[in-house]
């Protein structure tokens, strides 16, 4: 088989990377894609980091038995806590959410800059880390949103009741910063709800950054598939009851993942 053919893995630690998944399908439409959901092991943003670290192996290795060209890991808290440490060891390339956002960051002149994600992500400093050393001035405020996670598992996107845990914890950020990075796979789902927070304030959809530099890399080496219009094949760790309803949330359809072992 031509190495162009073979499919792009991303995995995540359950159906929150979706709305990676979504983004790589707008641009990338002709490409094959075999997406793992770490369900049985989900959430990964209140985990230590031998755990996720373990994990994000195991689900390396099961996208490689499916022969895929290159990895995106959709995941903020696996790309913060796991990624810099294990992400040269595979033979493919594997790309994180986090320096994707760092670099869309960095391309606007934002000198005031927002984070929020997981606790697991903001703990790990890995936004902050990454801006700081390649913008020191910026002044950065972070902040861990863990409601969030299980009010968008729970298709509550849009209620008074989102909005008001988002006043909540956004209430640091109202005119104290320029752009906003949405730390998490969940969150750009949110954006309507932050939007109408900080009203003045530009979203950075990590989803949307990752999907661009996964075209680059892929036309780089010469690895993009062009013709026809490509599959998609899920696979899940557990049966997952949130799996169908963000499927029909994020890319409105309906699949039917296959449960597997990941370890
Ligand atoms: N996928 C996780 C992230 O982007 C959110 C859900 C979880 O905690 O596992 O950080």
């Amino acid at each position: 088989m031509n190495k162009k053919d073979l499919p792009i893995g991303i995995f995540d630690s359950g159906a929150g990377g979706l709305t990676v998944l979504k983004e790589i399908k707008k641009i990338l439409p002709s490409e094959d894609i075999v997406y793992l959901g770490d369900t049985a092991h989900l959430p990964y943003g209140a985990k230590s980091k031998s755990t996720i670290i373990k994990l994000s192996i195991s689900n390396i290795l099961f996208l490689l038995e499916k022969k895929v060209k290159l990895i995106i890991v959709a995941c903020n808290s696996t790309s913060s806590v796991a990624l810099p440490l294990i992400k040269n060891f595979f033979g493919v390339p594997i790309l994180g959410v986090v320096e994707a956002g760092v670099e869309a960051v960095l391309d606007r002149k934002a000198k005031r800059i927002g984070i929020i994600g997981t606790s697991a992500t903001i703990g790990s400093m890995s936004y902050q880390n990454l801006i700081k050393k390649r913008r020191p001035k910026a002044k950065i405020i972070a902040a861990s949103c863990p409601l969030f996670v299980p009010l968008v598992e729970e298709g509550w996107v849009d209620s008074s009741v989102t909005e008001l845990v988002a006043k909540t914890y956004l209430k640091g950020f109202k005119g104290k910063v320029d752009l906003l990075i949405l730390g998490c796979t969940h969150y750009p789902l949110l954006k309507k709800v932050i939007s109408k927070v900080l009203d003045k304030t530009e979203l950075i959809d990590s989803a949307e950054e990752v999907a661009t530099k996964t075209r680059d890399i892929l036309k780089k080496s010469n690895l993009l598939k062009s013709k026809k219009r490509g599959k998609i094949s899920f696979f899940l760790t557990d049966n997952s009851p949130v799996f169908p309803k963000l499927a029909e949330l994020v890319l409105k359809r309906k699949f039917k993942p296959t449960v597997v072992s990941n370890i």
